[in-house]
């Protein structure tokens, strides 16, 4: 660069000082139609109730969660993620059929117009809270074992009409295993997801009380299966295998602590990036608001426009459903 363009002297300010000028001079915007909002549907549920930490999102039952996404499509928020949560916790065997049939009563009320990916995972499912089968001696989680149960979830959730089944177990070789299982069972056009650089995180709390998946047993956290946040090769080499192994849609989650991986790994692989802006993170920027502190709205659209611009083409967030009104005040 020559000494021409840019000078001592160089008024950056002229650029910032209305909004006409800032609005025309953006480099990144988000929009609602980029943003996907997760749901979660709990078995035996009496009445909807309130997760702590996320106001605006509930446990929901079978049918309020049919009026609850009647209402956020008519705010414009026409794709979510869903999570299952049955009553019944087993440790093998699982029965699929309570998210299956959520699902399908989604699909059948709403048709196309809803994009429905749903979350493919064991956590809520097993008594012991881990996202895969347990060994005998309850030490660590067995990952063939668990890719099967997977593939099986993954394919009745296909089945039912899911168009995207989104896998957030972390166990090796589940892509593979999952398309596989697609393709053979006539649903070679659903999309898979993965959560490919998912990392064990401090910042899944408020899901956990949602989902009902907190780890409780002798392995007490998911460190043996999720990445760590101190190796981003390793999230490197997870998104590159499952890529390789037939993922659609690679994903980093959490999504502020994690923008680095974000924007290095979007630039490597040409593949769409979602990013997940987890429970954690959302709460946090609520509990400041609720203390006055800083205005939420801002603070999330400040936080969305941080993942575009660091490469996600689509965002995993609890304020999906308000984005409309947020970004078209
Ligand atoms: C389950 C799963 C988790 C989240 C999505 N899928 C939590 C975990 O790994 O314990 C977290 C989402 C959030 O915090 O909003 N495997």
């Amino acid at each position: 660069m020559s000494d021409n363009t840019y000078h001592a002297g160089l008024t950056l300010r002229r650029l910032r000082q209305d909004r006409h000028i800032r609005e025309l001079s953006r480099e990144v915007r988000v929009s609602p139609d980029q943003l996907i909002q997760p749901h979660f549907v709990v078995e035996g549920l009496g009445e909807r109730a309130p997760v702590p930490g996320l106001p605006d999102v509930l446990r929901e039952t079978p049918d309020s969660l049919l009026r609850q996404v009647e209402k956020d499509m008519e705010a414009g928020a026409d794709k979510l993620l869903l999570f299952g949560v049955p009553g019944e916790k087993r440790e093998a065997d699982f029965v699929y059929d309570f998210t299956a049939t959520q699902i399908a009563a989604l699909h059948k009320r709403f048709g196309n117009d809803l994009w429905i990916a749903v979350d493919v995972c064991l956590c809520s499912y097993t008594a012991h809270g881990h996202c895969g089968v347990l060994s005998r001696e309850q030490d660590h989680v067995v990952n063939d074992a668990s890719v099967d149960e997977l593939a099986r979830a993954a394919l009745v959730y296909a089945q039912a009409g899911a168009q995207c089944v989104a896998p957030s177990d972390m166990m090796d070789g589940r892509v593979a295993a999952i398309r596989e299982a697609l393709d053979d069972g006539g649903c070679e056009r659903t999309l898979l997801m993965s959560y490919s650089a998912k990392f064990n995180s401090r910042f899944y709390g408020p899901f956990r009380e949602a989902a009902d998946s907190a780890p409780r047993s002798a392995l007490k956290d998911r460190a043996s299966y999720q990445i760590d946040p101190a190796r981003p090769k390793d999230a490197l080499m997870s998104s590159l295998r499952d890529a390789d192994e037939g993922a659609d849609i690679l994903m980093v989650k959490p999504g502020m602590p994690y923008l680095d991986i974000l924007k290095s790994l979007s630039g490597e692989i040409a593949l769409p990036w979602a990013v997940y802006e987890v429970s954690g993170e959302y709460a946090a920027i609520e509990a400041l608001a609720a203390q006055g502190l800083i205005p939420a709205r801002a603070a999330h659209l400040e936080c969305w426009t941080s993942f575009v611009r660091a490469g996600a083409s689509m965002i995993i967030t609890y304020g999906a459903r308000h984005a409309h009104q947020w970004l078209n005040p």
